[in-house]
């Protein structure tokens, strides 16, 4: 695990951005792992910058996301296709062939077996991760076990009233969604993991700082992966003193 001290949010964005455009200089065709949220929308903005300006051919690259809401079509501006069609997917011209996210409308169990499928035989070069304020990946909720492939879940009342912000009122946030296992999660060749805010204070300890592995906290499954990379903004780091195996360096 490296943790990458920077000086702003902004620069946690530029700097992860640039991890994510070096997996695709290396493999044109590279499959990029995606998250949803406040938190990667600077991401985006910078890999949207550099498909615009030419400095990195998206020409093949592939896209997988990590979660979506049950019950919510593409075309609703809560779901998280809608949110990723504007924020990467349309700038940077990737088009629905190379796309894989859950079809909230979709029958479900029909939509675990395709998401599956795909992802059994395709693990990410890259995944973008944050996390929620109960430590969630994906929509992977505090729970007694790891899941390991994709899956629908309920969630809690605090994810739910966490994201409600993006909803007109707290009964528009759906109940549930299909979310990538965090098993699926650690097949990812590489993790690009970035978080700000002292809400997520609580969950960047337990995943820092020496500790358990608990899927009571699922982000915390991350010290077992062999290339990860945490931005956290001076603010927020501040606060966690790491465990000694992790590599701290300052941006
Ligand atoms: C969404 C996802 C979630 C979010 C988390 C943090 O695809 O995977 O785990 O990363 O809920 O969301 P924000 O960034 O909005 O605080």
């Amino acid at each position: 695990m490296r943790l990458i001290v920077t000086e702003s949010y902004e620069q946690s964005a530029y700097l992860s951005a640039q991890m994510m455009l070096d997996v695709i200089r290396e493999k044109e065709d590279a499959l990029l792992g995606l998250a949803t949220g406040s938190t990667p929308i600077s991401v985006y903005k910078y890999m949207a910058e550099a498909a615009r300006q030419k400095k990195v051919d998206f020409g093949r690259v592939r896209t997988i996301n990590l979660d979506e809401y049950i019950g919510l079509s593409g075309e609703d501006p809560g779901s998280y296709l809608y949110f990723m069609r504007k924020h990467l997917l349309d700038p940077c011209q990737i088009p629905p062939k190379r796309v894989m996210i859950p079809d909230g409308m979709a029958d479900v169990q029909e939509e675990l077996h395709r998401m599956n499928q795909f992802a059994d035989a395709n693990p990410s070069d890259v995944q973008l991760l944050s996390v929620g304020v109960n430590g969630h990946i994906g929509f992977n909720e505090p729970s007694d076990v790891f899941y390991d492939r994709f899956h629908a879940v309920k969630l809690t009342q605090k994810t739910r009233e966490s994201n409600s912000r993006l909803f007109s009122s707290m009964e528009e946030v759906p109940t549930e969604a299909i979310t990538m296992g965090t098993g699926g999660i650690m097949r990812a060749k590489k993790i690009v993991f970035l978080a700000t805010g002292d809400e997520k204070l609580d969950a960047m300890k337990k995943i820092l700082e020496d500790g358990e592995v608990t899927p009571d906290c699922q982000g915390t499954i991350l010290k077992f992966h062999q290339d990860c990379t945490i931005f956290l903004d001076q603010a927020l780091a501040e606060h966690i003193r790491p465990a000694a195996y992790v590599e701290v360096k300052r941006a």
